[in-house]
């Protein structure tokens, strides 16, 4: 079979898509054949290498993918061939103080599929049976396999995390992303006034397409201040910031009193420069947030199988020229997700 890999890490060059040996499912796995798989940004993080995650090489990266059950292990009893399932990369240890505090997504050891251990960015793909949910006969492959990771972690940011009510306005980063357009959805179907930033004028449209009800273009005005101006100097209730860098400070300022920024990734940058004064005059609270638990993954993912939420994609792209899919989201084209079909499919 085929699959997407790389010897080493660095920039799009090292991307192959090359024979590798047909999977072989142990006792607890499942093999799917993959007919639809997504790219993440952490696809970006992984091939470009992360301090403190050493990996086995040749590494197949890949966190989101669907497709058709083919084989499964002698303890596995979940599911059977012909089944459709979609794959949650959070892996757990199941017993560490927070996974048996049902917090698995903070369990000590956890890892996930594509960045700490093979990914599925190939034909075929073997996962933990309790990495797969099933999906239902009418949902598309390319939404099954471009909603599990974006979708979990702008569920858990916004409704455990910040505890999203119906009054909440937010202010969401980077929309036009994956977990970006999450999270303007999210907002939109449990919360109340969003508000979205994104890069041009075409990003825009399409998050107000998603839900946002007021769009700002930051690289035309500072968002901060145009926060503060429709909301009558008041500010947000929660932000939701996957970008930090140099947005962090307007984050920080875009919060009314007692506002909650919540965050699950620094795309532009992990050390930015914050106000301390800020965060506690305005009693702000700063929570992070990381994938979620089978329960949460469970109740976006119903969600989105039943149209109230949908992943947009952004193009549909070859897996041998994975390389491209890569491109486009360092190079922030287009807005959602970038689906890779094995070449098999097409
Ligand atoms: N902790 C977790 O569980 C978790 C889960 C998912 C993702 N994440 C993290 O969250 C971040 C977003 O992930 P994603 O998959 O949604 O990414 P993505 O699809 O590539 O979207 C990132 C968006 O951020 C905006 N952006 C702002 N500054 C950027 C910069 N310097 N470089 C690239 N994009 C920039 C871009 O929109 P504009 O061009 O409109 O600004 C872009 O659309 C990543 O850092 C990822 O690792 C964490
Ligand atoms: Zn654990």
């Amino acid at each position: 079979m085929k699959a997407v890999k790389f010897h080493g890490h660095g920039g799009h060059d090292v991307i192959a898509y090359d024979e590798v040996a047909d999977p072989d499912p142990g006792p607890d796995e499942v093999t799917i054949d993959v007919k639809a798989a997504a790219l993440n940004h952490l696809d970006v993080w992984t091939r470009r290498g992360m301090p403190g995650v050493d990996l086995e090489m040749p590494h197949t990266p890949g966190s989101d993918a669907a497709g058709v059950v083919v084989d499964v292990g002698e303890n596995v009893d979940r599911f059977e061939r012909n089944d459709r399932v979609a794959v949650s990369a959070g892996v757990a240890c199941g017993h560490c103080e927070f996974c048996r505090d049902g917090e698995p997504s903070m369990c000590v050891r956890y890892q996930i599929i594509g960045e700490h251990r093979p990914g599925v960015h190939a034909e075929y793909a073997t996962v933990p049976a309790d990495n797969l949910v099933p999906v239902p006969e009418d949902v598309a492959w390319e939404v099954a396999g471009s909603s599990a990771l974006v979708f979990q972690t702008a569920w858990r940011m916004l409704v455990s995390r910040a505890d999203l009510s119906p009054t909440d306005s937010v202010l969401v980063l980077g929309a036009s992303g994956g977990v970006g357009h999450a999270a303007v959805q999210i907002a939109d179907h449990v919360g109340g006034e969003v508000y979205a930033t994104a890069s041009s004028e075409e990003k825009l449209g399409y998050a107000a397409d998603c839900g946002a009800d007021h769009v700002i273009d930051y690289t035309e005005k500072n968002y901060a201040d145009e926060i503060r101006e429709l909301t009558g100097k008041r500010g947000v209730d929660v932000v939701v910031d996957h970008v930090a860098g140099e947005s962090w400070s307007d984050s920080l300022a875009s919060l009314a009193k007692g506002g909650k920024l919540v965050t699950c990734g620094a795309t532009a940058g992990g050390q930015p420069h914050t106000n301390v004064n800020r965060i506690f005059w305005n009693q702000l609270s700063v929570l992070g947030s990381t994938m979620a638990t089978p329960g949460e993954v469970d109740d976006v993912l119903s969600l989105v199988w039943d149209g109230t939420f949908e992943p947009r994609i952004r193009q549909v792209v070859p897996m041998s020229e994975a390389a491209r899919g890569h491109a486009m989201l360092e190079d922030r084209e287009g807005f959602g997700k970038v689906v890779l079909k094995p070449d098999s499919e097409l």
